[in-house]
């Protein structure tokens, strides 16, 4: 039997979860993945405009997870994402510094694709450790 077009090729990534359950501007995924220095690092993909973003866990203000509740990324107006703790606001699609105390630094992101309904990190350096 022929399989469906998007598993012609399979995407050489590791997986780091499903997308069920990543609505648009809803509650994002966190997961860890580890650093070339072998350092545990928090990470999170969220859905903005029905594509999939990833970055570091990490505020340009001070090296702290932006979410105050697990997944909670979004502002409520579900365009910009915020850190919990002062208030910077970031870019959901390029993670760049939009106002409040990143000072113009924005977020790291996370080279990710998605196929099948599987997200998965293709970024040289990092590898997935685990969804949380
Ligand atoms: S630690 Fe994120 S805005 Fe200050």
């Amino acid at each position: 039997m022929s399989e469906s077009k998007t598993s012609e090729s399979k995407i050489q990534g590791q997986l780091i979860g499903s997308v069920n359950g990543l609505e648009e501007g809803g509650k994002g995924l966190r997961f860890d993945v580890q650093n070339v220095e072998g350092e545990t690092v928090p990470a999170f993909v969220v859905n903005f405009d029905y594509q999939y973003f990833a970055y570091l866990n990490k505020c340009g203000h001070i090296a702290v997870q932006l979410d105050y509740m697990p997944g909670e990324f979004f502002g409520d107006d579900g365009q910009t994402l915020i850190c919990a703790t002062h208030g910077a606001e970031y870019a959901p699609d390029t993670g760049a510094c939009l106002g409040g105390p990143c000072y113009g630094v924005g977020l790291e992101p996370l080279t990710i694709a998605e196929q099948d309904g599987q997200l998965f990190l293709m970024h040289q350096g990092y590898s997935v450790v685990a969804s949380n």
